[in-house]
């Protein structure tokens, strides 16, 4: 079959596949291939399980798999046939010399820009969709154009805004799409290029254009204000705990006030996702490396207080569990760093399962989905873990639950069953506050929410 357009797509992770994914849902008139160096993850896209649960997922893969979305390793093949390669690799924080624990680690990437400019024998559009620094686009121009070797590449910046758990609502009906590119007549035409592919099914009035530098900041300050906005909710929720007043009510009552809004005001044990803390850290990075040091002070505030609520809530737990936790036994309810998603990377669970490892407490973890992960994640711990399925199991014998992850699934449990199977006295430390507190009290466990008073038998 002929297609309108051949589309790539460097990196099959979260954002790769699921991105690329609705493309060829939308758009059965081009082809679209995700290719990636890891041959496990390629073939799990070609399996019956997929390699992250999101929800949606499944069927539009399936659908689309064969006909015009295809899953490869051939990277040299899908650069040479593509004229639209999306480039989604991973940008982690860098773990080494200069700039380590804070700048991007741009390797993958560059590795990617090397491979395009090797590989190509006609023109084509190269897509930032990975999180990059701004100006990251100059350098992959600099790349690309660096043999002179007569072939053309318009650099795009087209940031990705899904969240997980929610990435298939959100590709399908995005609040925006930000296209930036060089405001040249070249780069104009590759941006009308990237349009009409959205424009598939996007409405015109949420397709919006930039700068190209104004597109790569974007990202990082959405990222940056969104993690703020827990940052500063998860703050006012420690002043609560002390003053009777319920973080639930000041987040209801400041929300209504339309100027603030009442979406991402739920108060937790702390941020956790793969990228808030990296975004953060490359923005505060970027700051000190332009010399402007308070607006990276204020940034770094953000992580420093979500590192603070979640050693506050291991803290809680130590004294409201009379200041040992040595030998008692913990289910951990929720692993992963939200709901609806096996993913656990940056989880707040990791931190805080380790620390109360150090604590010499017992761990029994469970998750619907992160269960394997989280084995992953805590593998080589010195300490006694084990992992359940089944949550009503995971509580059996145990001194107290602390629920880490707001799975729907934990708001329905039978917890008067949970209460007889558990060591008296009972304790529920709710860190995303979803399960009934006046209820769980009254059928004896002593409960303690995030960010309101404690409900307790002594
Ligand atoms: P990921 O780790 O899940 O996937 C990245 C993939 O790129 C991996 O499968 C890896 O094997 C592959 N890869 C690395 N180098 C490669 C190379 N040279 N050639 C081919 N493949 C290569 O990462 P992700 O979560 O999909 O994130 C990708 C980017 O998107 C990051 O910059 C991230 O900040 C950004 N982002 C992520 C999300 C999210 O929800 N996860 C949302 C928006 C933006
Ligand atoms: C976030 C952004 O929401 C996306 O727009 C962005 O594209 C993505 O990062 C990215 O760049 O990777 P994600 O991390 O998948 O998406 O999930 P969020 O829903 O933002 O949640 C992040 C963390 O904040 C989770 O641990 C969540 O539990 C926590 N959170 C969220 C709260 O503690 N309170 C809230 O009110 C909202």
């Amino acid at each position: 079959m002929k297609f309108d357009k051949n589309i790539l797509c460097i990196g099959a992770g979260y954002v790769g596949g699921p991105t690329m994914a609705m493309i060829a849902h939308k758009c059965p008139q081009y082809k679209v291939t995700v290719v990636d160096i890891n041959p496990e993850r390629i073939s799990q896209w070609n399996s019956d399980e997929l390699p992250i649960y999101e929800p949606g997922l499944d069927e539009i893969v399936k659908a689309a798999r064969g006909k015009n979305l295809f899953f490869g390793t051939d990277i040299e093949e899908g650069i040479r046939d593509a004229g639209i390669i999306f480039v989604s690799v991973n940008t982690p924080t860098k773990t080494f010399g200069a700039g380590a624990g804070m700048a991007a680690d741009l390797q993958y990437w560059e590795k990617t820009a090397r491979q395009i400019l090797q590989c190509s024998d006609s023109p084509k559009i190269i897509i930032e969709k990975s999180t990059l620094p701004v100006k990251t686009a100059l350098a992959m121009e600099r790349i690309l154009t660096s043999t002179h070797n007569g072939i053309h590449f318009d650099v795009l910046s087209n940031p990705e805004f899904l969240a997980e758990g929610t990435a298939i609502s959100d590709l399908e009906s995005p609040d925006r799409v930000l296209i930036g590119s060089r405001q040249t007549e070249r780069g104009l035409k590759a941006r009308d290029a990237l349009v009409e592919i959205y424009a598939n099914w996007v409405p015109e009035e949420r397709i919006i254009t930039a700068n190209i530098w104004s597109s790569e900041l974007s990202k990082l300050v959405a990222n940056a204000f969104l993690a703020q906005r827990i940052s500063s909710v998860n703050s006012i929720s420690a002043l609560c705990e002390i003053t009777d007043a319920d973080i639930t009510e000041v987040a209801g009552a400041i929300g209504m006030d339309s100027r603030i809004g009442d979406k991402f005001l739920k108060a937790s044990v702390g941020f956790g996702g793969s990228c808030f803390k990296k975004d953060i850290l490359n923005l505060v990075y970027l700051c000190r490396h332009y010399g402007l040091h308070e607006v990276a002070d204020y940034w770094e505030s953000v992580v420093r207080l979500n590192d603070y609520q979640k050693e506050r809530f291991v803290l809680r737990i130590l004294t409201d569990m009379f200041n040992t936790l040595a030998g008692k036994r913990i289910s951990i309810f929720g692993f992963a760093f939200k709901a609806d998603t096996g993913d656990t990377r940056e989880s707040p669970a990791i931190f805080i399962a380790k620390r109360l490892v150090e604590e010499k407490a017992e761990l029994v973890i469970t998750d619907p989905k992160a269960l394997k992960n989280a084995k992953i994640d805590l593998d080589g711990l010195d300490g006694n873990i084990s992992y359940v399925e089944d949550p009503y199991d995971a509580a059996v014998g145990c001194h107290a639950i602390a629920i880490l992850t707001e799975w729907n699934l934990y708001r329905e449990l039978d917890f008067e069953k949970i209460y007889r199977s558990m060591v008296k006295p009972a304790f529920i430390f709710d860190g995303r506050n979803i399960v009934d507190h006046k209820k769980l009290f009254e059928i004896g466990f002593n409960v303690f929410p995030i960010g309101k008073s404690a409900l307790t038998h002594f």
